[in-house]
């Protein structure tokens, strides 16, 4: 078999089931089905909005509306980095490799141009410091001229970028000494993102230090207590894995983000966040900063549940950093149930393609808490759906922006919507089975077939309205 061939259909169905699994983890469902006293009390399911058609709503003048990549998602052969190095050792969590990924990083110029004719205003992708500081202290200048470019074909086409420096992978170096466990991570970031702003900063219309830093927290708080079968919870799996590879590579202190202990490295994440913002800010003061994390809508179960202490675990230092930030990033995909600890989705709740419950509505609740907690404006820089079927991503699309047309009604100062994602890509440690995309991708020809769903999401652009 080919790289990139593997399916779904594909893998055995003990994996299929393990990957199922990890899914509802990494969104803070738990997989556990051992809690019957947790389980009886859990949160009467409220009934769902269903889509209004007599919905109206006009959105502020300029408000961003758009879809969003990631760099070692999409562009391909990103060899330099952390996770290309994991995904090609044997014994790690990955079903296959990213390998050539959408071949984004060479035809940009005709996706963005595609973004832009759905009638989309705004490009959220993520620059690679694994590419752009291939050796530690070696700056490509030819790499930033890259993003520079990519920068430039969203200005020629009037698309506001939004540029996010860290989402999930690093240079291999970085993770070798360490990563973000490294006392020295902080200054190291600051200083790609100094160099990295110096080059792209004017192009830039918004800057996101990082994506998701808190992922590891929702994690390990969906493994707590966990009984997640054979191999112990997800944490525990990721923490194998990253064993495995330290053993392989002969790096002891090799520490990739996506696998590394939450608890080690959110300490050295915090401060690069604010040193990497500083750094920034020093070559271009007036360019609005901030993160994104990932939210689940944490709602309780029954009148117990840990939804108080999970928020201040998951969220808290976060979002109290944000406050000092231009914009809040909010990135949701479903709810999560909390008892002691998460529980699954509710018996016979629609699933996704991740095992999550299908459930628009958590995003307008995650944008209510968020705005509440931080007090900036926020930013919807990811919101979307894992499905085969695109007229569920349209219903889920309507429902979500009628949410964030309720949040805007409210007065939440809310400045855009940027779809997870533009085109269907390689979902980290499930692989490139689920689906995301607005635009499917045959990965054999690179050929872009855009879903409905692109159009259905462009027509609202172009009204700037619902
Ligand atoms: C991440 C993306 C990912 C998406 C869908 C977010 O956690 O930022 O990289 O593809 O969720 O799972």
């Amino acid at each position: 078999m080919e790289f990139g061939e593997m399916n779904s259909g594909d893998a055995p169905s003990g994996r299929r089931e393990f990957f199922k699994k990890g899914a509802q983890l990494a969104a803070g469902l738990a997989v556990s089905s051992s809690l019957p006293e947790l389980l009886s009390g859990a949160t009467q399911e409220p009934p769902h909005p269903q889509a209004s058609t007599d919905f109206h709503r006009e959105f502020p003048k300029g408000f961003c509306w758009g879809a969003a990549t990631a760099a070692h998602q999409v562009e391909g052969n990103n060899v330099n980095s952390d996770l290309w190095l994991v995904e090609h050792l044997g014994q790690t969590m990955f079903p296959e490799p990213s390998g050539d990924a959408c071949d984004h990083y060479h035809l940009y110029e005709q996706d963005i141009d595609m973004l832009a004719g759905f009638g989309l205003n705004a490009y959220r992708f993520s620059i690679e410091w694994a590419r752009i500081e291939p050796e530690k202290g070696y700056f490509s200048r030819a790499e930033l001229q890259h993003y520079r470019r990519m920068l430039e074909a969203c200005h020629k086409r009037n698309l506001t970028p939004l540029v996010t420096y860290s989402h999930f992978t690093n240079p291999r170096w970085f993770a070798m000494d360490g990563g973000w466990e490294n006392a020295d991570s902080p200054a190291l970031f600051a200083n790609y993102c100094e160099k990295a702003t110096r080059a792209l900063g004017d192009l830039a219309a918004y800057a996101t230090t990082f994506n998701e830093p808190n992922i590891g927290q929702l994690l390990h708080w969906a493994s707590i207590g966990g009984d997640e079968g054979p191999g112990g919870s997800l944490a525990e799996k990721l923490d194998a894995a990253h064993d495995a590879v330290r053993q392989q590579v002969d790096a002891p202190h090799f520490s990739a983000f996506l696998f590394a202990d939450a608890a080690k490295t959110r300490h050295n994440m915090l401060i690069a966040h604010e040193k990497g913002k500083a750094a920034i800010k020093s070559v271009r003061s007036n360019l609005p900063v901030g993160l994104t994390l990932a939210m689940a809508d944490d709602q309780p179960a029954g009148t117990g549940g840990n939804v108080e202490k999970k928020r201040a675990d998951v969220y808290g230092p976060w979002l109290k950093l944000a406050r000092k930030d231009d914009y809040i990033g909010v990135q949701t995909y479903t709810r999560s149930i909390v008892g002691a600890k998460d529980l699954p989705p509710p018996a016979g709740a629609e699933l996704t393609q991740m095992g999550y419950e299908f459930y628009p509505e958590s995003l307008e609740h995650t944008i209510r808490y968020a705005s509440k907690e931080t007090g900036v404006p926020v930013i919807v820089t990811e919101n979307g759906v894992a499905t085969p079927d695109d007229k569920k991503r349209i219903e889920f699309i309507q429902r979500a922006v009628q949410g964030v047309g309720r949040c805007l009604a409210e007065g939440i100062d809310v400045r855009g919507y940027i779809h997870w994602s533009l085109m269907d890509n390689f979902e980290w440690i499930f692989g490139y089975m689920p689906k995301f995309g607005l635009v499917a991708v045959d990965r054999e020809t690179q050929k872009r077939t855009p879903k409905p769903s692109a159009t259905f999401l462009g027509d609202i652009a172009k009204k700037n309205a619902i």
